[in-house]
């Protein structure tokens, strides 16, 4: 793989844990070219590579990694964006007996900023992450490098028609990160977005 030329004042981002590519398509909107990105799941990179053409895609466990090969492939990234598995932790998995590795997984993204050095990270999970018995740790080794603001921000509050709590962990090496901003205004409903017609002609061919 060659290395990708740097252009000065963009800001370069690489999306652990990928899937599809939500975070970095949410990044791309805000001005971040997304250089790379990494998941274990072959049909999250494929679908990824749609999204994402330019940006090289690392079809490999994070704990695989070898950060210094990526370093030479990549060069300078100044953010990370990081949705770690976040499974064992949600309520939906219900009284299923929980894994600790996958839990653990989390701490690749300490790895990554150790040798990549970026200048901000920019982790996602859900809310429940923050009962998981290593947060604490998790989050003491982000703030040995960055100022770390903690926020649950809901979907609903930035024009999504649809309630969506997740946790945040936005980390800055030079400074704390303001609070994010939410869309002032009534918030956007379900029947505001979809076609009712549409749907009852749908449903009706599908009868036929
Ligand atoms: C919550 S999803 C990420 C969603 C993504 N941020 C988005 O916006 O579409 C978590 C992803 O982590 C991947 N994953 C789980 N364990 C992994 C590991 N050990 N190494 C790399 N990727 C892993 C899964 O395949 C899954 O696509």
């Amino acid at each position: 793989m060659s290395k990708t030329p740097r252009k000065p004042s963009v800001i370069r981002g690489i999306d652990l844990f990928c899937g599809a590519g939500g975070s970095s398509w949410g990044a791309q909107k805000a001005g971040v070219e997304i250089v790379a990105a990494f998941d274990s799941w072959e049909l999250a990179g494929k679908n990824h590579h749609v999204n994402f053409p330019n940006a090289l895609f690392y079809p490999t466990r994070l704990e695989d990694v070898n950060i210094s090969e990526v370093k030479k492939d990549l060069g300078h990234i100044d953010l990370i964006l990081a949705s770690p598995e976040c499974t064992n932790h949600s309520p939906a998995k219900g009284n299923k007996v929980r894994c600790e590795e996958s839990k653990n997984i989390a701490f690749q993204v300490i790895r990554f900023a150790q040798e990549l050095k970026p200048r901000w990270i920019v982790i996602e999970n859900v809310v429940s992450m923050r009962r998981w018995s290593r947060y604490q740790e998790f989050k003491k080794e982000l703030e040995a490098d960055y100022q770390v603001r903690e926020e649950v921000l809901d979907s609903s509050d930035f024009g999504v028609p649809q309630s969506r709590r997740r946790l945040f962990l936005l980390c800055d090496r030079q400074r704390l990160p303001d609070p994010t901003p939410t869309i002032p205004g009534r918030k956007k409903t379900v029947h505001s977005i979809v076609n009712l017609n549409s749907a009852y002609h749908y449903k009706r061919r599908d009868k036929l």
